[in-house]
Formats: C-alpha cells, sequence, structure tokens
C-alpha cells in the first residue's frame, strides 16, 4: 500500500513539473500570410501542442473568437501605427473596453498582457513613435485600472534589444545601461511598469547579431558552448545570457534590478539566409529549450524565464525589408507542419511537435515554365512580376531553393505566385511562358509548395481586374 502511495506521489510531482514546464513556453501567433490556418485550427493545433500562452500582434475579432474559452493566455497588442490616437484617453478606454473588457467573462478570453506597440524604439524608425508610446502605455494601464482590471492584465511595451547596450570600451553584461539618447524616457518607462507591477518585455534575437556581422563568433549564438566572455568572475557561453543580462543590469542602473522581464520573441528562421535553416535552427531551440527546461536562468537572474517563441507558423506575406529570413520564422511551416522534432518540454520527453489537423489543401496542381514557349524575350519581366506579388525568398543566395537552373528558378516563381492566387486559372499564364502540371516537381530542399485552401486575401490584382485584363487583350490581339 505504502509503495503504491509513493509512486503516486512521485506520479503527481513528476505531472507538476511537466506542466509547469510548459507553462513557461508561450509562441509568437503572427498572421502576415497570404493563406491563413482558419484561427479554430490553430487553437486546437496549440491545444495538441499544449501550448498555453500566445503574443498576438493585434486583437483580431476571429482570432479571439477562435480563443474563446480556450483557457489560452493571451497578449492581445495594439501596432505602432495606433499608438498616437492612444495618447487620447478616450481612444484608449474604447480600446480597452473593445478589445479586453468584451472578452472579460467566464468562457471569454484569458487576456493577460497588452502590449502597447512592437518594438517602437527600433533604431530604423527613426524616433517615429518616441513622443507616443509612454503616453499610450500610460493611458491603456489606466483605462485597465479604471475598468477594475489592472490587477491580473498589465499593459508592457514589447522592446527591440537596442533599447540598451553596454559601452564600446567595456562590452560585457555587467556594464549594461539603457541607450543614451532615450535613458530618460527609459526609465520612467520601467518607473511607470513598476508601479503597476507590470513587467518589462524585450525580444532578443542572437540570429540578428549573426545576420548583422560576419566576424561575430558562430557558436556565441548558440548554447552548446564554444565562445565565452568572462565578466566579474562570471563566464557567459551564448549571447542570449549576455544579452538578457545586459538588461538586467540596465534595470538594476536604474534602482529596479528585480523586475519582471518577458522575453516577448525568441527563435531562429529556417530559410532565407546562409545562417537561416533547419540545422541552425534546431540546434538553437534545442539549446534554449533545455536550458528553460532547467529553469536555471542567466547568471544575474537564477531563475525560471518566461519566454515566447517566435513564432509560431510562416508568413509569406511579412515584410522583407529586414531581410528574406523575415518570413521563415515558424516552428511551424505555413500548413501546420512541424520543421523538425521539437520537445517544449526541454527535458527530453521525446514529445515532439504534432501537425495541426484538419488542414484543407488547394488541389495537387502546380504551375511552371514551359519547356516550348518560344519567345523568351519577356521571361525575366515576368518572374520579377511573379515575385513582386508571392514570396520568392527561397530563391535567394543561401536558401533552400538557391540551386535552381534559371528554367528551375521560373518554375518556382510561377509557381508561388499560382499558389497565392489559390490557383487561379488565369495566373498560370505569365505571356504563354507558364502551363499548369499534376507532376510535382520538388527537388532536393527545394519544396515546390501546393498551398492550403483558407481564408485568404490577395496581395496582387484580382480575380476581376484578371479578367478585364485577359478580355482587353484578346480585343487587340
Ligand atoms: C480593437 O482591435 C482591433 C484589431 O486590432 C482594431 O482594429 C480596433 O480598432 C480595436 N478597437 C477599438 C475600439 O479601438
Ligand atoms: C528613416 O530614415 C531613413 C534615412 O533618412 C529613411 O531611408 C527611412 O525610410 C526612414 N524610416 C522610417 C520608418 O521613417
Ligand atoms: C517629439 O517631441 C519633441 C519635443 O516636443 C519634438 O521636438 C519632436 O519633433 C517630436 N518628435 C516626433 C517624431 O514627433
Ligand atoms: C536563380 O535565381 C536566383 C535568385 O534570384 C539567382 O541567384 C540565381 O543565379 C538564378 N539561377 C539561374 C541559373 O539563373
Ligand atoms: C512534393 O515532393 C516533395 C519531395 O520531393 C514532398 O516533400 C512534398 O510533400 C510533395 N508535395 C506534395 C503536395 O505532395
Amino acid at each position: 500500500m505504502v509503495n503504491i502511495w509513493i509512486v503516486l506521489r512521485l506520479l503527481l510531482v513528476v505531472v507538476g513539473l511537466m506542466s509547469s514546464v510548459v507553462e513557461s513556453i508561450g509562441v509568437n501567433w503572427g498572421t502576415m500570410a497570404t493563406h491563413q490556418l482558419p484561427p479554430n485550427v490553430v487553437v486546437q493545433m496549440l491545444k495538441d501542442n499544449g501550448i498555453n500562452k500566445v503574443k498576438l500582434f493585434d486583437a483580431a475579432q476571429n482570432t479571439m473568437n477562435a480563443l474563446a474559452g480556450s483557457g489560452i493566455e493571451v497578449m492581445v497588442a495594439i501596432p505602432n501605427d495606433q499608438l498616437l490616437s492612444m495618447t487620447n484617453y478616450k481612444r484608449a478606454k474604447q480600446w480597452v473596453s473593445r478589445n479586453v473588457t468584451r472578452f472579460n467573462f467566464n468562457g471569454g478570453v484569458n487576456i493577460k498582457y497588452v502590449a502597447v506597440g512592437n518594438e517602437p524604439f527600433l533604431a530604423s524608425y527613426n524616433n517615429s513613435f518616441l513622443n507616443t508610446t509612454l503616453p499610450a502605455l500610460q493611458n491603456i494601464q489606466n483605462a485597465l485600472n479604471e475598468a477594475g482590471l489592472g490587477d491580473n492584465i498589465k499593459a508592457t511595451v514589447p522592446l527591440n534589444a537596442d533599447v540598451y547596450n553596454s559601452p564600446e570600451g567595456n562590452p560585457v553584461p555587467s556594464a549594461g545601461r539603457f541607450r543614451a539618447d532615450i535613458n530618460d524616457l527609459m526609465t520612467e518607462m520601467v518607473q511607470f511598469l513598476n508601479r503597476n507591477n507590470a513587467p518589462f518585455t524585450v525580444n532578443i534575437y542572437p540570429f540578428l547579431s549573426l545576420y548583422g556581422n560576419d566576424a561575430f563568433p558562430i557558436n556565441y549564438a548558440f548554447f552548446d558552448g564554444g565562445s565565452t566572455i568572462p565578466d566579474n568572475g562570471v563566464t557567459y557561453t551564448n549571447v542570449f545570457d549576455a544579452n538578457f543580462d545586459t538588461l538586467v543590469s540596465a534595470l538594476k542602473a536604474v534602482g529596479l534590478g528585480n523586475m519582471p522581464i518577458l522575453v516577448g520573441e525568441v527563435g531562429w528562421p529556417t530559410d532565407g539566409d546562409k545562417n537561416a535553416n533547419v540545422g541552425y535552427a534546431q540546434r538553437f531551440y534545442t539549446g534554449l529549450l533545455q536550458r528553460l527546461g532547467a529553469k536555471q536562468g542567466t547568471p544575474l537572474r537564477p531563475e525560471n524565464i518566461e519566454v515566447y517563441l517566435f513564432g509560431l507558423i510562416d508568413e509569406d506575406a511579412k515584410s522583407i525589408a529586414p531581410g528574406n529570413f523575415e518570413r521563415h520564422w515558424g516552428i511551424f511551416k505555413y500548413d501546420g507542419q512541424p520543421k523538425f522534432p521539437m520537445d517544449l518540454s526541454g527535458q527530453n520527453q521525446n514529445r515532439y511537435l504534432v501537425s495541426a489537423k484538419k488542414v484543407d489543401y488547394l488541389p495537387q496542381e502546380w504551375c511552371v515554365f514551359n519547356p516550348n514557349a518560344k519567345d523568351l524575350s519577356r521571361l525575366g519581366e515576368n518572374i520579377n512580376y511573379a515575385c513582386t506579388f508571392s514570396d520568392c525568398t527561397s530563391l535567394g543566395y543561401g536558401s533552400s531553393c538557391n540551386n535552381l537552373d534559371a528554367q528551375g528558378n521560373a518554375s518556382y516563381a510561377f509557381n508561388m505566385y499560382y499558389q497565392a492566387q489559390s490557383q487561379a486559372y488565369e495566373s498560370c499564364h505569365f505571356e504563354g511562358l507558364a502551363m499548369r502540371t499534376k507532376q510535382n516537381i520538388s527537388q532536393g530542399s527545394c519544396n515546390f509548395i501546393i498551398q492550403i485552401a483558407s481564408s485568404s486575401y490577395s496581395l496582387g490584382p484580382s480575380l476581376v481586374t484578371l479578367l478585364i485584363v485577359a478580355v482587353l487583350a484578346f480585343f487587340l490581339v
């Protein structure tokens, strides 16, 4: 008898440990895709994978409806282009009433945070949001407080890691300070967060350290050793810890060394750059998840760290201004298939990500270069057109489809456009340079996709415009 009780108690402890580990992992659910998995399919996929925290980039109604009743903890968001309007308290109250209070009922959405802006102080935004972010944050938290929700729902600002740094002459975490040009603003912001018991949210990207700098010691981007940096008796073995502790030091310097920190985004892309591939992504995530699973934290914060992985699903319509890798951050492909085995527990539980269920695809039909085409003089322009309105980022240097021949390049571009247009008949013409085929011409690492059948929005000319153009062309010829 006694033995059974001991076994049962051990089991309870193990189950408790398991759930508490998964509890710390959240994911970023972005929706900048030409073809989106239906929100209820995504929510089921989250549940099937034991993911119970998501961070959104807006508060879109269909997403919120799908999350209702799921119990999943949600961070809703206010995009940067709405920060200015949120400096008006009345507008902020409307936003909270419409996008938070409305979902706050039994069986509603379990909102825990409101993200005010997204990396608004990024140097590349040229200070555009410098004057609006703090007032917007204050108004949203005050509106939450006024609605009686402030104890459970906190406003925070997901910030890029470039809001703090260490001096060039002493580039160690313990010397971390907020960026000199925004130090006063940052100080005021963290004081406000602190008064409301709200966390500091930061996005940390070891991949970007590597992307921006060929001299960066590559092993330092991962967690499995190789490079080390000494700092006051502490040895840093990876840039994630170093970056996180630079923030801890910056907070300490303004008297708030114990402020809770959320890692709003962390991840590794799988295509679109020479360092963006499945091998490196798997190496990064394996190391990250093992560290999180061990709850050992960083040298300055030796405790559990709460993180949101970036991201959940690839987004083929994201801006590629930062780089071609932008559309390939998903731990799942566009159709909800895991890219590689990932054990979110980080504890070798051999429980790997499972695919989305009930995903509908378009018919098995591809659009490819027509080998019988006679006049190739406008091939370049047609490829260009296809790639302007679809995602050709896998063709670039170091990417999964970079080894195609010229015809393969054309086929890839035509197919991406055809799929982006949901296989609309006229979208596989390209002045006679293209044809449809039922044959899968994927080769090696390069996958010629079939899109999912789903709610989509058109990136290119609408069907009607295409029809009018076709009719006009007919009469002109
Ligand atoms: C609620 O959020 C949605 C989606 O982000 C946004 O379009 C809308 O303007 C918000 N509602 C209000 C009243 O601000
Ligand atoms: C920031 O300034 C640069 C150079 O002046 C300009 O090219 C870029 O478009 C600006 N970006 C934004 C977001 O305003
Ligand atoms: C922010 O405010 C300062 C001081 O009032 C002003 O000089 C600056 O032009 C403003 N910046 C923006 C982007 O509006
Ligand atoms: C195919 O396209 C890629 C990306 O535009 C380019 O780098 C490569 O040289 C092209 N290959 C051929 C054979 O034209
Ligand atoms: C096409 O073939 C590739 C392998 O060459 C495979 O991974 C992919 O699933 C196939 N696509 C379809 C739609 O069957």
